[in-house]
């Protein structure tokens, strides 16, 4: 019998193998090709001061929230700050989680009963597949994006039936074909769940996001819009009914056993948000993908998604290629990360690309050149 030490080692020495071993890396390097802080405002210094001069404003601002939401963790402006997101996003209601990986987690794995359904995506964040890994429902899986094969599942279905996808893919950048998908999820009575985290800043008016941008947002059972990629701060929030509010607040474990964020993270997402609706940063930001594509097509760049959204991919087979390909960007001061397998599936390793509205044409010049010299 191994111990537990032999075991990790063992785990690790396989992953050297692969050469898909993780390492945190603090270093940056001067251009950003990688955060998903595709608006900046993760950096935005007005937002800074705008976050900082309602915290000093707030008397007794706390360090910490001291407790769960439904301990002492839960505050006024807590509640009204879910309130304005929710009618930003014309929705009831809406209640935060303290990540996005939480937020998913909890929804799915609240709602999910013996007997019910879900139909995932295999595309779908880890988050939402843990979600529904800690249920006792039904799983299925469709191929990415294909309907054909999702309008199989449902008629498998049993039960009270889930179908979940991301309006914009984390790894490919693609979208889905959210219109057709409502379409099936109301043929067959499921229920809509939309991870939008990709989405949100980036389609959609004022960066309301893909399901918006489509007027689905009533066909959509349940929202997650993440404020860690184009908000720039952290958390998430969950978008439905009032009842889903309510029923969320008394099964989701992920919100009911944690201690609440604290009072000055609400103040940063409110902030972002309210920076969000003074100008409508998601079109200028698409300007900034269209020129990326069209100098890709210009240049006849092979193997590249061409995605309408933020995140772009290069596919290089193999964790050293991908490997060796980032490394030959960063080297030219391109902040560009591999991604490599388990983390996507063998074969389709790949450089990801996030582009930001910060990002000036020069540099996605550069970026678009380099690519090419590793195209050839
Ligand atoms: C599609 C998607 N959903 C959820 C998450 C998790 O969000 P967070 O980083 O806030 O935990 C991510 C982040 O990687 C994501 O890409």
């Amino acid at each position: 019998m191994i111990n537990a030490e032999e075991f990790i080692q063992f785990k690790l020495w396989q992953r050297k193998e692969n050469d898909s071993l993780r390492k945190l890396s603090s270093s940056t390097l001067p251009v950003d090709f990688c955060s998903n802080d595709y608006l900046g405002f993760a950096k935005s210094v007005n937002l800074r001061t705008a976050i900082k001069t309602e915290n000093d404003a707030l008397f007794g601002n706390p360090n910490g929230s001291g407790g769960s939401r439904l301990l002492s963790g839960n505050t006024s402006y807590t509640e009204e700050t879910e309130n304005f997101i929710a009618s930003f996003h014309n929705a009831e209601s809406g209640l935060i989680f303290n990540s996005g990986y939480d937020a998913n987690v909890g929804l799915l794995s609240s709602l999910g009963q013996k007997g019910d359904t879900f139909i995932c995506d295999e595309f779908i964040h880890a988050s939402l597949i843990d979600g529904v890994r800690l249920t006792h429902a039904n799983r299925y899986t469709f191929r990415h994006n294909d309907l054909h094969q999702l309008e199989e599942k449902l008629k498998l279905a049993k039960g009270v039936t889930y179908v979940i996808v991301e309006s914009v893919y984390s790894m490919d950048g693609n979208i889905a074909p959210l219109r057709e998908i409502s379409d099936l999820c109301k043929t067959y009575a499921a229920s809509l769940i939309v991870d939008e985290a990709h989405a949100t800043g980036v389609f959609g008016e004022k960066g309301k996001g893909l399901v918006q941008a489509l007027n689905l947002e009533q066909e959509v059972f349940a929202k997650v819009v993440t404020f860690g990629k184009a908000l720039g701060c952290h958390g998430a929030i969950v978008l439905g009914s009032q009842n889903l509010r309510e029923y969320l607040v008394n099964f989701a474990r992920s919100f009911i056993y944690t201690t609440a964020a604290p009072l000055h993270n609400i103040v940063a997402i409110k902030h972002a948000y309210q920076l969000l609706q003074t100008v409508d940063y998601s079109a200028k930001l698409r300007q900034k993908i269209t020129y990326f594509t069209q100098l890709s097509i210009q240049l006849n760049l092979a193997n590249i998604t061409f995605s309408p959204s933020a995140i772009q991919t290069m596919i290089f087979p193999g964790n050293v290629n991908a490997k060796n390909a980032a490394a030959k960007m960063q080297a030219n001061g391109l902040d560009v990360r591999p991604i490599l397998s388990p983390t996507v599936l063998e074969g389709k390793e790949r450089i990801r690309i996030c582009l930001h509205l910060f990002n000036t044409d020069e540099e996605i010049n550069r970026l678009v050149l380099q690519l090419k010299e590793l195209n050839i």
